[in-house]
């Protein structure tokens, strides 16, 4: 859009640039950021226009921008133009995701490189790796501390092997995806230290107060994120002599957005990355980024505004590069991390699907799929172009972040429903086979989430003590089924490392002191190898786990109504166990897909009379997993206990 303010800053921005930037072929740079100037501008105006020095700090904003396409590798500039044109490219169902830490993966760099067939080997072909930038030693909340954000972690290796990484990623066609921690740094970093040290300019990056009075009211309405370990979220720096904001762990300060130098120092690291050669940047924390006394300094509407402007900028410089939202939080609010008010995205490209993944373990819990159908149906519907990432476990917490009013919906009530999942995962009854830990007990609130190993919390880990088949078996197939769900859901699906050979919970954390007083490490395991080649051997746990997978993610991708275009139907049936949807194609095409899944461990029907058009012709379905019929009885779909299908018409 052209508009005259706007328009005049440009010219004069442009008429100062300096002569090292002005000499250089930007034609593409000026064609975008002549499109994106707009939004910008009116978004930095917002956010910075009252500051004095507001021009000075827009001319920088288009500076960096321009020196960071000046930097961007050639052949990065050409993958920008292709997906420019092909600008639906990471909606396709082709891609599977997982993941990783570096270390417990692959030791290191240079060992997660020899290990890239495992990856080709399963069908994925997106693989974010968890921080690997330079943190504190000891406590450094599993790398989420960066003390340096150019600067990869001795231990893991080098920039040149991220390089390297990268590159040999591209030839095999598999993305890469590299965190940008963007809502705090660690006490150790430069501006940190700076900040302690007495510099002024380096204490406006943080939220930082000589007394108790600012901290005081915050607290009385902000929640506490890890309350066992880091209650309160201010921490006294001796040195310093102030309190510092501390939402996370002590350690971890907390960047005040309100200087546009913290945004822009941001924007360049974010841009930095682009060029090392990341696909898809992961941005931990946005919920967090802006802070408003009164409030719970989460999903707050500035936030958003930073959000859109690195997207904006980003696109100038970069637009190859997409953008997840690390927003764990309630589904009315993580849908408007895609953007609001908007047709399609522009914020973040890609976001958690916490609720999907959160309800899925209520089905587990329950065996019925009551709350999953109402908390579905009650997720709004994202903007286009606009997608999510399905998983079931990851490196954090399983948080029970579902809608009260559903949970009502459904005849529970929401505290004791709540407890009775936490017990349940926890193992607390006679019949739950569950091994999950406690995590972010809160004695105040009631709070707590949990965390455990896929493979533990359903019940392998029982089972293979018990030396009971019959269990293993029904616990691997619940793997399958939540599996099943991932992959045709719509949206990028992300499987996380160690669950596709079912990898058990690791105690070993309680004995390192950086860790003890963490759960979320029983379930970031480092790989076995010798135990991973047994997804070779017929007969056991990991190859009936890895086989079938390999199987669901190879068939998913032949599959194009599993692309995301918003194409999926809720379809309510009357038993309770099932979870039924449909998938579409929203053009001329009548390919359709019939997704039938069974949560509890006792066959159930399903009356193909309640599906309407999507049962087709009895007789004439075909689960695309097995590539058989299933068993029909008398008009009835017959579904075994946990189980599952992708049904489609016979051709
Ligand atoms: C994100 C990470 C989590 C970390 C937190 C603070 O939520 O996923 O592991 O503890 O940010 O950085
Ligand atoms: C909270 C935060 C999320 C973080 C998690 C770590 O849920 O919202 O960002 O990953 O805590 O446990």
């Amino acid at each position: 859009m052209y508009e005259q303010v706007a328009h005049s800053l440009l010219n004069d921005i442009l008429n100062r640039i300096k002569p090292e930037i002005s000499r250089q072929d930007l034609r593409h740079f000026y064609t975008r950021l002549g499109a994106n100037f707009y939004a910008i501008h009116s978004l930095f105006d917002k956010l910075y226009g009252d500051r004095p020095d507001f021009n000075k700090q827009a001319q920088r904003l288009v500076e960096t921008m321009a020196r960071k396409y000046i930097k961007r590798p050639e052949n990065l500039r050409e993958i920008d133009l292709a997906r420019e044109k092909d600008y639906n490219w990471f909606l396709s169902q082709k891609w599977v995701g997982m993941a990783l830490y570096c270390t417990g993966f692959a030791g290191n760099l240079a060992g997660l490189r020899e290990r890239l067939h495992y990856f080709q080997e399963l069908g994925v072909n997106l693989v974010h790796v968890m921080p690997i930038m330079l943190c504190p030693e000891g406590s450094s909340d599993g790398g989420y501390a960066v003390s340096d954000f150019r600067e990869i972690d001795p231990l893991v290796g080098t920039l040149e092997d991220v390089n390297r990484l990268a590159e040999e990623m591209r030839q095999r066609d598999i993305l890469l995806v590299l965190d940008v921690v963007v809502n705090h740094t660690s006490n150790s970093h430069y501006w940190a230290q700076q900040a302690r040290a007495g510099n002024p300019l380096y204490q406006d990056y943080y939220y930082t107060f000589e007394t108790r009075n600012v901290p005081d009211m915050f607290e009385q309405s902000m929640p506490e994120i890890f309350p066992e370990t880091a209650p309160g979220n201010f921490t006294w720096d001796e040195e310093m002599g102030r309190w510092v904001m501390t939402v996370f762990n002590d350690y971890q300060w907390d960047l005040n957005y309100s200087n546009p130098a913290v945004f822009i120092e941001m924007l360049n690291i974010i841009l930095f990355w682009a060029n090392q050669g990341v696909d898809i940047l992961r941005l931990d924390a946005v919920a967090f980024l802006w802070k408003k006394i009164g409030s719970t300094c989460q999903n707050e509407r500035e936030a958003h505004l930073i959000l859109q402007l690195l997207k904006d900028c980003c696109q100038v410089t970069a637009p190859g590069v997409v953008f997840i939202a690390e927003a764990i939080v309630a589904p009315v609010e993580v849908i408007k991390y895609f953007g609001e008010d908007a047709i399609i995205a522009k914020e973040c490209e890609i976001a958690y699907n916490a609720t999907f993944m959160a309800l899925m373990w209520d089905a587990v819990a329950t065996k019925n799929a009551r709350l999953l159908n109402q908390g579905i149906k009650s997720l709004p519907v994202k903007l286009e172009r606009a997608t999510w990432l399905n998983y079931i476990r990851g490196h954090d917490d399983i948080g029970l972040g579902f809608d009260d009013r559903d949970i009502v919906l459904c005849d529970y009530e929401p505290s004791s429903h709540r407890k009775f999942l936490v017990d349940y995962f926890t193992g607390q009854f006679s019949d739950s086979h569950a091994r999950g830990l406690p995590f972010g007990q809160n004695r105040k609130t009631g709070d707590t989430r949990i965390s455990g190993s896929l493979a533990s919390l359903v019940g392998v880990e029982h089972a293979l003590e018990c030396g009971d088949d019959q269990a293993i078996d029904d616990a691997i197939k619940l793997i399958l089924l939540l599996h099943g769900m991932i992959l045709s859901f719509g949206g990028i699906p992300l499987l996380y490392y160690g669950d596709a050979i079912g990898t058990l919970n690791d105690d070993s954390y309680r004995d390192d002191p950086h860790k003890k007083g963490d759960s979320r490490w029983v379930h970031r395991p480092s790989i076995d190898w010798d135990k991973a080649a047994r997804r070779n051997t017929p007969g056991t746990v990991e190859y009936k786990i890895f086989s079938a997978l390999k199987r669901m993610i190879a068939v998913r991708k032949e599959v194009e109504v599993f692309a995301d275009f918003n194409n999926r139907e809720l379809i309510e049936v009357e038993n309770p166990h099932l979870f039924v949807f449909g998938r579409y194609h929203l053009s001329q095409s009548s390919e359709q897909v019939l997704v039938v899944a069974n949560f509890s461990n006792t066959p159930q029907y399903l009356n193909l009379e309640d599906v309407g058009s999507w049962g087709a012709q009895y007789g004439q379905l075909v689960d695309l997993v097995k590539g058989e019929s299933p068993d029909i009885f008398k008009n009835s779909l017959v579904i075994p206990g946990y189980g599952f299908y992708w049904l489609t018409e016979k051709k």
